[in-house]
């Protein structure tokens, strides 16, 4: 949808849901999935709320997600439960015949906002001035399609928290130098594991236009972008350190969104995917506690009654854009579909999504 479609067409949610039961909703739900059958496809970030994951067709990581919708042909309409840049992911990947819904237009993501396609090109003009053609733009899919687009077109490639390592490492084959947007800490903590120590590493401040680096501009090998999550850099060395005291013994596993600090105060950093499968393989008896979402700390702990999980944060709020995707949005998008309304149609259009999908391309190659 266009911004001008986005500002004449009412796109909110209508009063009549607000009156329904969640019984009713979730009756009706499965009443339009039964009817739609294959034609319908709905995957779930693993970060949506239990109300949206128990009628995914499929749950996954960011990675997951855009491998599964690269992969369905057969759907007519994928409505996508999850954020707005994962939306276009989906649309850029699947077929021309393919329409992909976002059930709420709001859910977007604080981190992918932090780098629009004027500032990055203002920030690569002048970084080339510098540096001439030794740099590779990297972008965290966590981004918008005009992001990717940017950087498919400067031969550069996406990456998730899934295959951060393997796109970074690969980066380093192809240039002297890697972009890496929008998220600083991602890009930092995934430096550092492959050897690159801090000091090679400058930030791309968005904002003043400046980049932060007190050396020698010969020894920059990373040019961090100043963007982060703001779910998970709340958590904190402190929080570290309280659960160390509170449960002795504790396995602290975060999200590499996390700070520098926190992932290496931690015993363990990985995706979604990885934490997910790191505490299915942990005996039970064992204490973990979990830098991440709060949907998904919460439902790793009702999965897993023989272990003692905790939030690394106990006053921690799950995503709140994640969570705009809730059941009358849902059921919504639902009945829109089944009437042959493209509501909250997500159509990323084609000089965009022709480099961005080079972008994803490489890295679903690698992947
Ligand atoms: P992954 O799904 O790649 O772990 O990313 C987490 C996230 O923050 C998604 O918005
Ligand atoms: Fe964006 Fe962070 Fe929410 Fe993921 S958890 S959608 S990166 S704000």
């Amino acid at each position: 949808m266009s911004i001008l479609d986005a500002l004449t067409k009412p796109v909110g949610l209508p009063e009549r849901y607000h009156a329904l039961s969640e019984e009713e909703m979730v009756q009706r739900v499965r009443e339009i999935k039964k009817e739609l059958g294959d034609r319908l496809y709905l995957p779930a970030h693993h970060y949506q709320k239990d109300e949206v994951v128990q009628f995914a067709d499929d749950t996954g990581d960011s990675l997951q997600l855009a491998q599964l919708a690269a992969k369905n042909k057969k759907a007519e309409t994928i409505v996508f439960c999850g954020v707005h840049f994962m939306a276009e992911t989906a649309d850029i990947l699947t077929e021309e015949h393919q329409t992909v819904i976002l059930p709420d237009m709001r859910a977007g993501c604080s981190m992918a906002d932090m780098a629009d396609i004027h500032q990055t090109e203002r920030a690569w003009k002048m970084l080339t001035e510098s540096f001439g053609e030794t740099i590779l733009p990297l972008t965290y899919v966590n981004s918008t399609a005009a992001i990717k687009s940017f950087v498919g077109e400067n031969g550069g490639a996406t990456v998730t928290s899934s295959n951060a390592t393997a796109m970074v490492e690969w980066a380093f084959t192809q240039k002297e130098r890697i972009l890496f947007l929008p998220d600083q800490h991602l890009g930092r903590n995934t430096s550092y594991d492959l050897g690159i120590p801090l000091e090679a590493m400058a930030v791309w401040d968005p904002i003043s236009d400046r980049l932060e680096y007190d050396g020698d501009y010969e020894n920059v090998k990373v040019i961090l972008w100043k963007g982060h999550c703001s779910v998970h850099e709340k958590f904190t060395f402190d929080n570290i350190a309280q659960v160390r005291r509170d449960m002795p013994g504790v396995n602290v596993i975060v999200h590499p969104e996390c700070t520098f600090e926190v992932v290496q105060k931690s015993d363990f950093a990985g995706s979604t995917k990885m934490i997910i499968e790191t505490i299915e393989r942990a005996p039970s008896g064992s204490s973990w506690a979990i830098g991440t979402e709060m949907n998904l700390v919460n439902r790793i702990i009702q999965d897993h009654p023989d272990k003692n999980i905790v939030s690394l944060n106990p006053n921690m709020c799950p995503c709140l854009t994640m969570n705009r995707i809730d059941l009358p949005h849902l059921l919504w998008s639902l009945e829109e579909v089944l009437a042959g309304r493209k509501t909250n149609q997500i159509s990323v259009d084609e000089k965009t999504a022709k480099f961005a999908k080079d972008a994803l391309n490489r890295m679903l190659e690698r992947a």
